[in-house]
């Protein structure tokens, strides 16, 4: 029995030394030291053996046993070893190589261009409004000094929702709704950015859907020279301190006086070129004097306050600024067009 046990032992260390993965080394344990294993069998027939033999049996197989679980203890420790370098090696990062380049998006341009303006109405003392997309007839209209019927609705062929509902075709009833909450107290000074929607077929500068920037400010004593000298900074600020503006007679229902405001020819110098028409002047929006009659429906005492208002279409001032041809890049979004803003 003793000569069987150390045979055993032996078989079971060429295994261990054999036994190259965690998975073959567990069933070599198993074989040898599971509860019908050989060692275990050899020990069920201890019965038979004499009382002096049996002690020494006894101990044989604890040798064996114990000389195996050392070994498989070795054995397992090398392999796992064996198997975390492995890993390490197969993760290893080469710091030297080019990272992934990440695609990075940025601000749409007319985004860029609302923000810009803002800063520049803001750094002027100016509030950020906003007001709704869909707006009331009074709102867009009436209380803007164009009753129903009125010829000039005619400049601006709208959606309507229902009959007194519509998208509104400018951001201008935005100063209704604001002098309302004034309550009759001013100052107020304002710029209202936001969507228009007109029946407009589109073309290179036609949009049925586009984005405008008003200006309102009612308070004692407003002048057309604030109009214009608030203009001209803005102007400035935005186009370059060497650009100068213009002011030419207009008409809008809301203001009066009304005037076309025109920005000298960045590309010409007032020369004259395709870009101004040979003019040497690009019209940039629409101003005037607020109407006593939208003073009064919104709550203000003409006779107390005066006030200036302008609109500005924002595409035209990011087509001027950037040399863009065709305001639809703005709307198809082809990500060639978008990405040389990123900077911008
Ligand atoms: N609402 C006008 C338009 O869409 C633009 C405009 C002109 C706004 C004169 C004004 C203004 O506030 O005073 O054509």
């Amino acid at each position: 029995m003793i000569e069987r046990l150390k045979e055993l032992g032996d078989e079971a260390l060429q295994e261990i030394k054999e036994a190259n993965t965690i998975k073959a080394l567990e069933d070599v344990r198993v074989k040898y030291l599971g509860k019908k294993g050989p060692i275990t069998e050899v020990l069920r027939g201890m019965g038979k053996l004499s009382a002096e033999e049996r002690p020494k049996v006894g101990q044989k197989a604890n040798d064996v046993r114990e000389h195996i679980q050392e070994k498989l203890d070795e054995k397992s420790a090398e392999l796992e070893k064996k198997a975390l370098e492995e890993k390490l090696q197969a993760e290893s990062v080469d710091v030297t190589l080019p990272g992934k380049e990440i695609k990075r998006g940025a601000r749409h341009p007319l985004t860029a261009v609302v923000e810009e303006i803002e800063d520049i109405f803001i750094g002027l003392g100016f509030q950020v409004t906003e007001g709704p997309e869909v707006e009331t007839d009074y709102y867009n209209f009436e209380a803007l000094n164009l009753p129903q019927e009125h010829p000039a609705r005619d400049m601006q062929d709208s959606f309507y929702v229902t009959t007194d509902m519509l998208l509104r075709t400018q951001t201008s009833p935005v100063q209704a709704r604001t002098m309302e909450k004034h309550e009759g107290k001013g100052p107020v000074k304002i710029v209202c950015p936001g969507k228009v929607y007109r029946r407009d077929d589109d073309d290179a500068t036609h949009s049925h859907q586009f984005l405008q920037i008003e200006g309102l400010y009612v308070d004692h004593n407003i002048r057309m020279s604030d109009l214009k000298g608030i203009l001209e900074a803005f102007v400035q600020k935005y186009f370059g301190v060497d650009r100068s503006i213009r002011l030419r007679p207009s008409f809008f229902p809301f203001t009066e006086p009304s005037v076309e405001v025109d920005v000298s020819c960045g590309i010409c110098e007032g020369e004259g070129c395709r870009i101004c028409k040979h003019t040497g002047w690009i019209e940039v929006l629409g101003a005037g004097m607020v109407h006593p009659r939208v003073l009064e429906m919104s709550g203000f005492d003409p006779e107390e306050y005066s006030g200036f208002a302008f609109g500005m279409g924002v595409e035209r001032f990011a087509m001027l600024k950037y040399g863009i041809d065709d305001i639809r890049h703005f709307y198809t979004n082809d990500i060639r067009f978008l990405d040389q803003f990123k900077r911008a």
